[in-house]
């Protein structure tokens, strides 16, 4: 578990003594908050594609898309997948692989694999319909609290409330937080829930999570423009910059692993399929494995494709080095050029591996590290 660390001395002393008046938001406060956010929203708010749609199903696809993405990177994803996968029933009726290519570069695939199966299960059981319904949204796959809050409320005005990365810093300013986000989840949610006005939830919803990320910024929040300053406890206080307080967070680990891109006589290139699981499971890779303590980085690659393939491969020059980080690790691939000497292929450790061009390597959804292999191959025989 991480230690909180207050940001200063002086956000510590004045978050101590405001602690008590921050717990609790009299009802004129409220009905106050509510309508100069709402007022904020009708004049500020941002025109985004999917707040033109009450169809639950392309408002579930944004809010699946905006869990770990920003707005702009998501916006011709959003049109992309909608143009291709129109409905839950033809979501549903998609292969995982086509799936995960029109996913591919947004990250966190196992989001789009949530998507696909939870499709699956609303064609098998709610009649290809997204449920009007808390808990039925909440039973589906990669929907939590916050989402589901998001595609209830904006689909159909329901009262569900929000509680997002941007929502958390709004409100922990508001009532000056004084711990990490993470150490007070119900009274952030509680706030979330006796702020959002019953009466037009679907625009309370999407007004805060314009606030949080036009105005209650992470780093120099316009607090000058902001509809809610003179209630804001943060910015009374003089501390929003200060907030929300920070958990200590230990370093990422790093992984070293070797990668070998395996030549055949005729040319072609040796890749895998992970397994379904996992963080990137489903999707292709040149194959290889986490060098071991003592090892070298050809020793690594003859024994993983060994152990993966079990054929035997000559590894020669390197092509490329690739650093990538994901959410909860770091990784370093030694990517080599390798020649395939002895040995039928087979999927020992993947689902599925095939032979193929380099022209044909775009036919398969392979994740963002693997991508910037496929670009050195193409430059190097530039
Ligand atoms: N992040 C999550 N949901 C969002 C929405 N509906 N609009 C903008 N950003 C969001």
């Amino acid at each position: 578990m991480g230690r909180a660390t207050p940001k200063s001395n002086r956000s510590q002393q004045k978050l101590t003594s405001s602690a008590s008046d921050a717990n609790c938001l009299p009802n004129f406060a409220v009905e106050e908050l509510r309508s100069s956010l709402l007022d904020w929203y009708r004049q500020f708010g941002r025109d985004l594609p999917w707040r033109h749609s009450r169809d639950p199903y392309t408002i579930w696809v944004s809010e699946i898309m905006l869990q770990q993405t920003q707005v702009k990177t998501v916006i011709p994803y959003y049109h992309r997948w909608l143009a291709t996968f129109p409905t839950i029933r033809d979501l549903a009726s998609a292969t995982q692989q086509q799936v995960l290519k029109t996913w591919q570069g947004l990250g966190y695939y196992a989001r789009a694999r949530n998507l696909h199966h939870a499709a699956q299960q609303l064609v098998g059981q709610h009649n290809g319909e997204f449920p009007n319904d808390l808990e039925a949204t909440i039973a589906l796959p990669g929907i939590g609290r916050t989402t589901a809050g998001g595609i209830l409320s904006a689909a159909f005005d329901r009262a569900v409330p929000i509680l997002d990365g941007n929502v958390k810093r709004v409100l922990a300013r508001l009532v000056a937080l004084p711990v990490p986000p993470a150490k007070a989840m119900p009274r952030l949610w509680q706030v979330s829930e006796s702020l959002l006005d019953p009466q037009q939830p679907r625009d309370f919803n999407q007004a805060l999570m314009d606030l949080g990320a036009t105005i209650c910024t992470p780093h120099q929040p316009a607090c000058l423009l902001c509809p809610w300053n003179r209630q804001c406890q943060a910015y009374n206080l003089g501390i929003q910059s200060e907030l929300p307080m920070s958990e200590a967070r230990a370093p990422l680990p790093h992984k070293l692993i070797g990668v070998a891109v395996i030549w055949n006589d005729q040319g072609q290139i040796l890749i895998d399929r992970r397994r379904p699981e996992g963080l990137l499971g489903g999707l292709w890779e040149f194959p290889g494995g986490k060098v071991e303590a003592g090892e070298t980085i050809p020793d690594c690659i003859r024994r993983e494709i060994q152990e993966e393939l079990g054929i035997d491969v000559e590894v020669g020059d390197r092509l490329t080095t690739v650093d990538h980080t994901y959410s909860h690790f770091r990784v370093t691939l030694e990517v080599h050029h390798c020649r395939h000497l002895s040995g039928e292929p087979q999927p020992i450790e993947c689902d599925e591996i095939r032979w193929v061009t380099l022209a044909e390597l775009d036919q398969f959804p392979f994740p963002k590290a693997n991508v910037q292999i496929i670009e050195a191959l193409r430059q190097s025989r530039d």
